[in-house]
């Protein structure tokens, strides 16, 4: 994930102990009493990280609650992401006066049948997937991509983004996405200049998609 990202961007990828570490108060009040273990696990590792990226930026550390919507609750003048999927973790928070905003994103690997396919991507997406070099499931690769799109979208709109609501093209060589949000979803938004166009890395291995993207200060 180090790669995806700017130097800009501080980036903690859970350790092995990461899992089980230790919640602050204000993140264990975020956690239901009926979360099941996985949860605690993925939460607790998410806190973690989110931790040693504000270390890594300087900061002392500080609880990162969640919102009512789920969203993290980063401290005054951060901006941060979180992903965490089947045993991977990763965390990233940057400076706001650096960057306007972060996201995200792990998925496993894996192909997508034609249903979740369709809930994805665009049909001039699909085609275009389909020229590209096999060996590669794409339509995860996309699906991770908007996650990330969404992640890095909500904290400066406010606003949901439908998977049909951007438009992501994929340069296998570059190993970078672009993502166009639809013109409604824009004319919409509650604040001035919503993001455009996100441009982000993405890289795959045999067992993880990982995205990322930033937004830079307009
Ligand atoms: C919110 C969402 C993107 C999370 O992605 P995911 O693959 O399910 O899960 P990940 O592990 O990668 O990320 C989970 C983290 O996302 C973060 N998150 C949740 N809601 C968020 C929001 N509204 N804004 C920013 N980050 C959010 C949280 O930190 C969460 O971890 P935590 O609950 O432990 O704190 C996904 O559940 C979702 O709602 N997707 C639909 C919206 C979307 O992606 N649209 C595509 C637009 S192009």
């Amino acid at each position: 994930m180090r790669d995806l990202l700017p130097p800009a961007v501080a980036v903690a990828v859970a350790g092995p102990d990461d899992w089980a570490g230790d919640l602050l108060p204000a993140e264990l009040t975020c956690l239901s009493d009926r979360a099941v273990p996985s949860r605690r696990r993925d939460f607790t590792a998410g806190r973690v990280c989110a931790r040693r990226a504000l270390a890594a930026l300087g900061l002392p550390a500080a609880p990162v609650p969640a919102a009512p919507d789920r969203s993290p609750v980063w401290p005054a003048g951060v901006v941060g992401a979180i992903t965490h999927t089947h045993g991977y973790c990763a965390a990233a928070a940057a400076r706001s006066g650096e960057i306007r905003s972060v996201g995200l994103d792990a998925e496993r690997h894996r192909e997508l049948n034609a249903g979740v396919r369709r809930m994805i991507c665009l049909p001039e997406e699909e085609a275009g997937l389909a020229g590209l070099p096999t060996g590669v499931s794409w339509p995860a690769v996309v699906f991770s991509a908007k996650e990330t799109v969404y992640k890095l979208w909500h904290p400066v709109v406010g606003t949901w983004l439908d998977f049909h609501d951007a438009r992501v093209t994929l340069d296998p060589d570059a190993g970078t996405f672009t993502a166009r949000i639809a013109p409604a979803r824009l004319h919409a938004a509650p604040v001035a200049d919503p993001p455009a166009l996100v441009t982000g890395r993405f890289s795959v291995d045999a067992d993880l998609v990982r995205t990322a993207a930033v937004l830079p200060l307009s």
